[in-house]
């Protein structure tokens, strides 16, 4: 018998931020629900994507050559489209686009910047398997009609507000704006995002590692070192520990906030256009170092913060081991140990 009570939904949980920081300007609120809105219609197709014609690939590459999924080009158009008429900001990044979107003639530019990953976990799309979005907002830097990509190239440590959406068993919309980091599941019977997650705390030690064990032979001796330290038995430390990879991201984070661990994308010899490792500093690392930092856990290049990290590209990789404080600092250990020595 439902009880009538309801639960707080994302704006009252912003107002009620706000009310407790009058210092806040109020646009958060809006950017917060501009981002909502673009997640219902893309969680709406994520959802049906099995039954119209949007499964599979556009045929076409993206700047980071890889083959664009047509999913990825929708969610891609949505979020810009939503958000670059929001007046909230004043320059877009998204993994699809090489350069920036400044915002179409004749709508107001915000003072916020957003870089973004409209579909995280591409690979999964046709298998059903989690995919979700990936988003980090910093205010302004630049004056009126400055040319705004500073705007974007911030380290993570000005992050005003990250967040992520995983279109999974529900879709989820887990967001911090530096007070605590909140989970809210959508109830699409009322198309509303619900609080289900108040204040995520991530256990200060883990027992699971999330990597591509298949890149095994291309880590450095540091990183291959501590993946057989996780696997050495040993009670009192609670190894072996247990080996978990979705390959998208969000879920892998997504459990990691929740449960505890290790998450790493080491850079890797495999590919010599990818020194630094595959995942992407400004729209998938910093805002993940965001929520990790504010989760109680930490996020490191394996030599130090994600979050100090200057951006020099848009499309920046970066080395990425994030999750429990003692799982973080014991596989810079081994890094320091192994890989600098070697030098
Ligand atoms: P994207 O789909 O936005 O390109 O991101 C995919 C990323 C990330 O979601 C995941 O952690 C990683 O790629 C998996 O890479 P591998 O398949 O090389 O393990
Ligand atoms: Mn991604
Ligand atoms: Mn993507």
């Amino acid at each position: 018998m439902a009880d009538g009570k309801v639960g707080t939904n994302l704006t009252r949980h912003i107002y009620q931020k706000q009310m407790e920081h009058p210092e806040a300007t109020g646009e958060l609120t809006g950017i917060l629900n501009q981002v909502a809105f673009a997640a219902k219609i893309v969680s709406r197709e994520v959802n049906k994507a099995g039954l119209v014609e949007i499964l599979g690939l556009t045929g076409m590459e993206n700047v980071q050559g890889e083959e664009v999924q047509k999913l990825d080009d929708f969610a891609n158009e949505v979020f810009i489209n939503i958000l670059g008429k929001s007046g909230h900001f004043c320059i877009i990044a998204t993994e699809e686009e090489a350069e920036a979107i400044t915002v179409p003639e004749g709508y107001k530019r915000g003072n916020y910047s957003i870089a973004l990953d409209p579909l995280d976990g591409s690979s999964n799309i046709d298998f059903n398997i989690a995919i979700g979005t990936i988003f980090s907002v910093h205010r302004r830097v630049t004056e009126d009609e400055g040319e705004g990509e500073q705007d974007l190239m911030q380290p993570g440590r000005k992050i005003i507000a990250a967040g992520y959406v995983l279109y999974g068993s529900s879709t989820m919309l887990v967001v911090s704006t530096g007070d605590g980091v909140h989970g809210f599941t959508l109830d699409p019977s009322v198309g509303e995002f619900l609080q289900s997650h108040t204040d995520i705390q991530i256990p200060d030690k883990g027992n699971i590692y999330s990597i591509n064990e298949g890149n095994y032979p291309y880590w450095t001796t540091g990183v291959r070192k501590y993946i057989d330290f996780l696997k050495e038995k040993d009670k009192a430390s609670g190894r072996p520990y247990s080996g978990r990879y979705i390959g998208s991201m969000v879920a892998d984070m997504h459990r990691t906030l929740l449960k505890g661990g290790i998450f790493m994308y080491p850079a890797d010899k495999k590919d010599p256009k990818k020194p630094g490792g595959k995942l992407r500093l400004l729209y998938e690392c910093a805002p993940f170092a965001f929520l990790v930092a504010h989760a109680g856990g930490a996020a490191s290049t394996g030599t130090g913060p994600v979050l100090d990290v200057v951006p020099e590209d848009l499309h920046q990789r970066v080395p990425f081991f994030a999750g429990s404080k003692h799982d973080v600092s014991q596989v810079e250990w081994f890094v320091g140990k192994y890989d600098e020595d070697k030098e």
